[in-house]
């Protein structure tokens, strides 16, 4: 069948569904470049936020509306000119519907949670055959099998990019701030042995793969809750002892491989052995997504972050202290249950000593179940948009001032292809994570690593001269 899969949500996301579509190619389907394509569309899920759930719920009524012929909406309509036969629901809003997923949408053939994904393709079989409405809900503590399929990265099938690559290392999450359904929906910590991740980056190296990007929803606790090395358990030349920063080592040694990133991250997790790792693993990219949430020490304890503020900047600034550029990005939840004009001022000031080089602004929602949908959601929602309204102003004048202060540096940079904005000129990412786009000289390839001087900064972008052809 050809196949198509929207997918929503987090870069976990993004990979459980490269997964999904490499285990369907392997069982003979077939990728359709659209969804109009497709007999087969699986919607993958978030439930991160109430609004994340209704995108992907509505898109799968859509879809199944256009099945059974009785579009009414637009994009039913478009799709009902396709010629879509089975709708699938598969991550985070499954575990969190539970049986209740078919009472908002009878019509949906399969649902899967998190971590059964690797059961679509034979669940595709089932409703081939026949069945229907078929649920299938992960234990907190379940393996999934197919957490290493890729779809064929030489050719950069399905419109993945063939030189940067996901590689899941730790599932679930057992930190239960407050406000989170993660650790409801994505189950306990499980980190992958490390026998397992090392082969897996190898192979995706040996094709052609430069860039690789470790996720967990906690990643630096890699290792932490079960044994992660196994078979493994090489003397570390390092001297490292944390099984993360061990991890980042033996992936650094990668033949062929440029860079390693890594997100999401706790501060808690921001050891000295890890700055030792950023330090002298040159492959390692000086960027840590790590989410604050909120600046005011009240509020980080009723969320039960276990850091205070002090501790927060203190990561930051160990960080900093070896590599001035070193690149910080952050989540920040505005309207948190309680959440005061003084609390939102101490965020504000927060992300200003933080000097954050880009934020994600979220603005509260209770989400069934945690310890804080028993709250009153007491921010009323249009100050919860002002408070968002100022953090992103506030962070708009900050990335112009940070990236400024690399106008004349030349940076190294993984060219990723033509610009979406303006086909005459490339973009690409530096170690920092920060975009830059460059006039290519002569003939290179996404993937290739080019030396850029930066000549003119924006709030989320850098422009630069591109220094001479092929690898920096
Ligand atoms: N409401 C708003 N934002 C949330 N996040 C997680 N849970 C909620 C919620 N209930 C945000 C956090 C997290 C990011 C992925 O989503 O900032 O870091
Ligand atoms: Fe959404 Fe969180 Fe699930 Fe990612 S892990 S898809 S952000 S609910």
């Amino acid at each position: 069948m050809r196949f198509f899969i929207h997918t929503y949500g987090c870069q976990m996301n993004v990979r459980d569904s490269e997964a999904v579509a490499a285990m369907l190619e392997a069982a003979g389907h077939e990728h359709a470049a659209a969804e109009q394509d497709a007999e087969l569309v699986i919607v993958n899920s978030c439930t991160v936020r109430d609004m994340a759930e209704r995108k992907a719920v509505g898109k799968c009524g859509n879809l199944i509306a256009a099945k059974e012929g009785r579009g009414k909406s637009r994009s039913a309509r478009s799709a009902a000119e396709g010629c879509v036969k089975v709708v699938g629901l598969m991550g985070c809003a499954v575990k969190r519907m539970g049986a209740d997923v078919f009472k908002s949408l009878p019509g949906l053939d399969f649902a899967v949670g998190p971590r059964r994904f690797g059961m679509i393709p034979r669940l595709v079989e089932r409703v081939l055959a026949g069945e229907r409405r078929i649920l299938e809900l992960p234990d907190a503590d379940e393996v999934p099998v197919g957490l290493d399929a890729h779809p064929d990265v030489r050719r950069g099938a399905n419109g993945f990019a063939c030189f940067q690559s996901y590689v899941t290392v730790l599932l679930g999450c057992d930190n239960r701030c407050s406000y989170c359904i993660v650790p409801d929906v994505r189950g306990h910590e499980y980190s992958r042995p490390a026998r397992e991740v090392v082969a897996e980056v190898a192979s995706l190296a040996a094709r052609g793969v430069k860039e690789v990007c470790l996720l967990g929803q906690s990643v630096l606790r890699y290792g932490r809750r079960n044994p992660a090395w196994g078979e493994c358990d090489a003397p570390s030349p390092g001297g490292f002892h944390e099984p993360f920063p061990r991890l980042l080592e033996a992936l650094n040694a990668t033949p062929g491989l440029e860079r390693i990133r890594f997100t999401s991250a706790h501060p808690g997790g921001c050891t000295d052995e890890l700055v030792r790792a950023y330090r002298t693993l040159p492959r390692v990219c000086r960027h840590l997504h790590l989410p604050v949430q909120s600046g005011s020490d009240r509020v980080l304890k009723e969320m039960g972050r276990h850091y205070t503020r002090a501790e927060y900047l203190a990561a930051v600034a160990k960080l900093r202290a070896f590599d001035p550029e070193f690149a910080v990005t952050t989540d920040v939840i505005v309207g948190y249950p309680g959440e005061t004009e003084a609390d939102f001022e101490a965020t504000r000031s927060l992300m200003e000593e933080a000097g954050f080089d880009n934020a994600f602004v979220f603005k509260y929602s209770p989400r069934p179940g945690t310890r804080a949908a028993a709250l009153p959601d007491d921010v009323p929602t249009e100050e919860k948009e002002r408070r968002d309204q100022v953090l992103l102003a506030d962070q708009q004048r900050r990335g112009l001032e940070r990236n400024s202060r690399l106008v004349g540096t030349v940076r190294k940079v993984l060219a990723e292809g033509p610009s979406l904005r303006n086909s005459a000129r490339w973009s690409g990412r530096d170690s920092g994570n920060r975009i830059v786009a460059f006039e290519p000289k002569g003939q290179i390839a996404p993937g290739t690593l080019v030396s850029v001087r930066i000549v003119e900064a924006h709030p989320q972008i850098l422009i630069g001269e591109m220094q001479e052809s092929g690898c920096a």
